[in-house]
């Protein structure tokens, strides 16, 4: 039932969007008419949206692995074109607009002819600014193919044990294995980082949206080498797919899950502490009480250590863990929005508490928030798929 109802709100959402753009593009803006490329691409548009949306529900119901990367891609594309044209379209039209009142060039008159060059410059801009548009889109759906970087990160800490100085952490999340980001995606993301040597490798969370990829997927990160074991935590979507059966595969890999428990490693006689953090899974509450409980979890025994790492698929946990004496939080989730710019979500200014992408700190404790291995959906400008290598440093 829940699905049906989903299907339909998608369908009049999609439905709305595409002949929304469809008409501000035709009508909108005048100027278009002299470009019949695009007057026909706003024309199919909403037709091409149905077609995808048809593909991607049938390729589900039947099970067809590639049409469905097929019809999700073709979707995504034809979905956020029309929403990035109806964005973009108030600037096209005031440029249009501003042609229009700048006087049109009379017979054997050369006076108005620096006018007559301006309105048509003006002109072509209002027109041209949608193909930008869509110049750029591609661009980003570009950016989501692209090989995931492995960026180096240096965190600082003071009160760092000399003896973790330098000390390397793999930092995996999100990888969301299924609809864009397959095991053969993974394999080549393993091999691009066979030459870095790593202690620790993490994976926080989101690892499957296609359970039957989990296993294996956790069997071929253990192939990674690195000093001290690979440990996994939970996401919001390891309870979307089913907690008990992820659970039940992790369990018959060779990585552990910390789920509301630590694992404590001796790295030259320093205690090292990893806790795992669990997932409130919905979206819009208030999560410090949740964070609070699954911090008291992890740490119920009152266990000694000299440096500690908590794996939460959450950023915000970053608001709570310097009352538990956390020095690391390693968080996903969030992918960066998949927009950014010099390093940073673009959306940071705008929602700065949610820790987007990047470094942040609150009292003593750090945070590292991964843009993320795979995708919500196949778009990434500026804010490439990443799987960075933390490196500890005495500060
Ligand atoms: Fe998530």
């Amino acid at each position: 039932m829940r699905s049906v109802v989903f299907a339909i709100v998608m369908l009049v959402f999609l439905t709305l969007l595409t002949f929304g753009a469809r008409a501000l593009l035709r009508h909108g803006n005048k100027n278009i008419w002299e470009f019949s490329f695009l007057d026909k691409f706003a024309k199919y548009l909403p037709y091409t949206g149905w077609f995808f949306y048809l593909l991607f529900g049938a390729a589900l119901a039947f099970k067809w692995k590639y049409l469905l990367f097929t019809g999700v891609t073709g979707l995504s594309i034809v979905m956020i074109v029309s929403l990035i044209m109806i964005l973009t379209m108030p600037v096209s039209l005031l440029m249009g607009k501003i042609s229009n009142y700048i006087p049109k060039r009379k017979k054997n008159s050369n006076i108005l002819k620096y006018n007559q060059d301006r309105r048509l410059f003006l002109k072509t801009a209002a027109a041209a600014l949608p193909v930008f548009t869509i110049g750029t889109t591609t661009n980003g759906f570009a950016g989501a193919f692209q090989n995931v970087k492995i960026p180096g990160i240096d965190m600082f800490f003071e009160n760092l044990p000399t003896e973790l100085d330098g000390f390397k952490i793999w930092h995996l999340s999100d990888l969301h294995l299924g609809y864009y980001y397959q095991l053969d995606d993974l394999e080549r993301l393993l091999l691009n980082a066979e030459s870095e040597s790593v202690d620790l490798v993490v994976i926080t969370g989101d690892v499957a949206d296609d359970l039957s990829q989990l296993t294996d997927a956790l069997k071929l990160i253990d192939q990674k080498k690195s000093t001290y074991p690979k440990l996994v935590s939970v996401g919001n979507h390891e309870y979307f797919r089913g907690i008990q059966e992820v659970r039940r595969r992790i369990d018959t890999s060779p990585i552990p899950l910390l789920l509301n428990n630590h694992h404590i490693v001796n790295v030259n006689g320093v205690k090292l502490l990893i806790g795992g953090m669990d997932d409130p899974v919905r979206m819009h509450t208030d999560n410090v009480p949740f964070f609070e409980r699954s911090i008291k979890q992890i740490l119920i025994n009152k266990p000694e250590y000299d440096f500690s790492i908590l794996m939460s698929h959450r950023p915000k946990a970053l608001n709570v863990v310097p009352d538990f004496n956390i020095d690391l939080v390693l968080a996903g989730h969030t992918h960066g929005a998949q927009l950014g710019f010099n390093n940073r979500s673009i959306f940071e200014p705008m929602w700065e508490e949610n820790y987007l992408w990047g470094k942040y700190s609150k009292g003593k404790s750090q945070l590292y928030t991964s843009s993320g291995v795979g995708h919500w959906f196949p778009f990434r400008l500026g804010c490439p798929a990443e799987a960075p290598i933390i490196t500890l440093k005495k500060a």
